[in-house]
């Protein structure tokens, strides 16, 4: 792979180590550290990974510092431009732009799954009706596991394909149905004509006393929330997805678990955070006084949407969502929408900020989305749900590549301890 090396020498000791150096196609070459503890006894220490590749990975490339993102080498501007969800799903699953043909077959595949199990629409009932959205759709795809165990052999390409085209085909029809569940109204189920988008917009929003037309405008806006959202590398829950998947687990449960990981308010609660910011700030005269809260070391609120951990630059995805915005609130009549304006002041005010500048914070993709949601009819409780559908499909292809990769491990990382030392137990009477 390499044959450049880094040298570390114990001060100590004045002995040396040889660190090999491994290039990838672009970006920062990696340290291999696999044998320096073997070697040497000593482990690295890096709480919240800031500075440690934890698999190698072709799927998609991130530059925080120029604000580049690529999936497959594709630019996402570009994708988002001309391509369609369904395309960008193939692409990060398979490594490349499908053939017209590739992208029919394939697109009848998901359409032919998206039914679930009628056993598995029960379950619903299990949940109280105000349940969080993220809690029914981590618990009901973990039962997906429970349907699919006995005939998914992971270590089968043709099982593995089968479960991508499951979950990317019912994970929409498990988010409509938590959201009925929410709202006390009847299930609406797929139907096969019509588009991913399209046919989730109808899930969510048809009732069967009458006839419900699916808006254009509607379906575009998500579809293309969708392409931003579908991948974005080792992220908290792409990594829990790998992390839980490298034991081996009934890949459903693996996805389940990245679901968790997004509901966090740090990852993917974010976009619901923006919307409940937003109104807890309420007007363009409050916006001072919470930037002064977000700097304040003894306060705990931030500025939701605000920062990442590698965009160090506007996140691409978040100027592409911020022109979308604008296009598709005057498309639905809605472009006045207070909540828009209170947006882009406080963009506009926290760029000019010195704490902001300073600490390189930029708006990331969660700052406007939840905006679009919203003007979609998409309640704040479902935006981390609107993520989740999008993101299942990166996910699946991180979880396809390390599954797939004979170098793949179980992950188990090493600890600095700094705990009691050994020391005898003492009977009870004696305490
Ligand atoms: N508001 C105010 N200050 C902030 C913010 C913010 N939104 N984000 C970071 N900072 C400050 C931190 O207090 C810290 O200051 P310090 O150096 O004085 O201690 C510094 O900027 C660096 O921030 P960290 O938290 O150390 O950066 P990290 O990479 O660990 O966290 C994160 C990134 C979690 C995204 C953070 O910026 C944040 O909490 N943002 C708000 C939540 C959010 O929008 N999350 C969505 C991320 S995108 C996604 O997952 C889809």
């Amino acid at each position: 792979m390499t044959d450049k090396h880094f040298k570390l020498v114990n001060p100590e000791t004045d002995k040396s180590v040889d660190i090999p150096l491994h290039e990838g196609s672009v970006g920062p070459a990696v340290l291999d550290i696999a044998s320096l503890y073997k070697e040497h006894g000593v482990f690295t220490y890096d709480p919240g990974f800031g500075a440690t590749a934890s698999c190698k990975s072709s799927i998609t490339y991130i530059d925080g510092e120029q604000g580049i993102l690529l999936y497959r080498g594709y630019p996402v501007e570009q994708l988002a431009e001309k391509s369609s969800f369904i395309e960008v799903s193939y692409l990060l699953l398979h490594g490349e732009l499908p053939t017209k043909e590739q992208l029919q077959r394939f697109n009848q595949q998901i359409v032919y799954h998206t039914m679930i199990n009628e056993s598995l629409l029960r379950f619903f009932h299990g949940f109280h009706y105000d349940a969080h959205p993220m809690a029914m759709l981590s618990s009901v795809v973990s039962s997906l596991s429970a349907f699919y165990h006995g005939s998914t052999n992971i270590h089968e390409p043709e099982d593995r394909d089968l479960f991508a085209t499951r979950i990317i085909a019912k994970i929409p029809t498990i988010a409509a149905a938590a959201y009925k569940h929410s709202i006390g109204q009847p299930f609406i189920y797929p139907r096969n004509d019509l588009g991913y988008c399209e046919n989730l917009l109808r899930m969510f929003f048809a009732v069967p006393a009458e006839e419900y037309e699916v808006d254009p405008v509607a379906a575009e806006a998500l579809d293309l929330l969708f392409i931003l959202h579908a991948d974005h590398e080792q992220n908290a829950s792409t990594s829990t997805v790998r992390l839980a998947g490298s034991a081996g687990t009934n890949p459903y449960a693996a996805i389940a678990a990245g679901i968790a990981t997004l509901w966090g308010p740090a990852h993917g609660g974010a976009n619901e955070a923006v919307l409940k910011m937003l109104d807890e700030i309420g007007s363009v005269e409050n916006i001072d006084k919470y930037i002064a809260k977000a700097k304040d070391r003894n306060d705990p609120f931030r500025l939701m949407g605000f920062g990442h951990r590698v965009y160090k630059n506007y996140d691409p995805r978040a100027k592409i969502i911020r022109e979308m915005c604008h296009k598709v609130l005057k498309k639905l009549g809605k472009e006045d929408d207070p909540q828009l304006e209170l947006a882009m002041r406080l963009e506009e005010i926290a760029l000019k900020d010195e704490y902001f500048v300073e600490k390189k914070l930029y708006p990331n993709v969660d700052f406007y989305s939840g905006i679009i949601y919203k003007a979609l009819g998409i309640p704040v409780s479902m935006f981390t749900v609107m993520f989740a559908i999008a993101r299942t499909v990166g996910w699946v292809a991180h979880w396809q590549e390390m599954i797939s990769d004979p170098a793949t491990r179980i992950g188990r990382p090493r600890q600095l301890y700094t705990g009691a030392t050994r020391r005898d137990y003492v009977d009870l009477d004696k305490r």
